[in-house]
């Protein structure tokens, strides 16, 4: 029944689970980027993006220099808007490399110093310890839309989305946070999942909006603290 249940909770695979699909989607965007200055897709939008980022500096116990890493930071933008708000310590991880090639120049667009923002390839889903790159000294793990993406795995989502909150559990310093924002996944269901490492202090919902007669997804951002 347990089981059942389990597979029934997953998400139906999707390309967006796959990483040629990202090589793809960030080849174009940096092509785009170079073409016109476009940053690409900012996952679930600008707005909700500042929203998070002022949450995070409002609700949490966090100094400006604590080590804060973006999992599956994309184009950037959110460690843009982190350092803009004076964050310090900060380092972006994707498993895409086109992605970080996109990142690098949306930072060096946006004036924002080397020494601040570090980017590094790295897949989060990776258990072997001496082949992830990453610390374990975080105060504070930031993922917009990366659990959504390993969600949609065709390999034993189910397995993924438990090595993803492993993997995150172990980088975190024992007063560490995560942020987590899904458009997939409800609060309830986030918990659920995060119930076995972490614990809910924090939600924003941001309600499903409708624009030119079309509505889009609801997004959930929670904050966790970790157990
Ligand atoms: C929906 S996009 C979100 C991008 C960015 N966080 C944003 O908010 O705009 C998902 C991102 O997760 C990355 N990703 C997916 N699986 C990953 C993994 N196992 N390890 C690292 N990054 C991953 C993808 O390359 C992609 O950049």
């Amino acid at each position: 029944m347990e089981d059942e249940l389990n597979q029934d909770e997953e998400l139906h695979p999707s390309e967006l689970g796959t990483l040629q699909y990202w090589e793809k989607i960030y080849e174009e965007e940096i092509n785009n980027f170079e073409d016109h200055g476009d940053v690409g897709e900012v996952w679930f939008g600008k707005r909700t993006t500042e929203n998070i980022v002022k949450s995070i500096n409002d609700k949490l116990d966090i100094s400006k220099s604590d080590k804060i890493v973006d999992v599956g930071c994309g184009n950037g933008w959110t460690l843009v808007q982190l350092a803009k708000k004076g964050f310090t310590n900060l380092i972006g991880v994707d498993y895409s490399s086109k992605a970080l090639d996109l990142a690098k120049a949306v930072l060096i667009e946006n004036k924002i110093d080397k020494s601040i923002v570090k980017l590094m390839v790295c897949d989060i889903l990776v258990t072997d310890k001496s082949k992830n790159p990453l610390d374990n000294n975080f105060k504070l793990v930031h993922d917009k839309g990366t659990y959504d993406a390993i969600s949609l795995n065709f390999d034993n989502s189910k397995l993924m989305r438990e090595n993803y909150i492993k993997n995150i559990h172990s980088i975190l310093l024992p007063d560490g946070y995560l942020t987590i924002s899904s458009c997939n996944w409800t609060k309830d269901e986030l918990i659920k999942h995060f119930n076995s490492h972490f614990d809910e202090f924090y939600t924003i919902h941001t309600p499903a909006m409708t624009f030119g007669g079309k509505t889009g997804s609801s997004v959930t951002s929670v904050f966790f603290k970790k157990k």
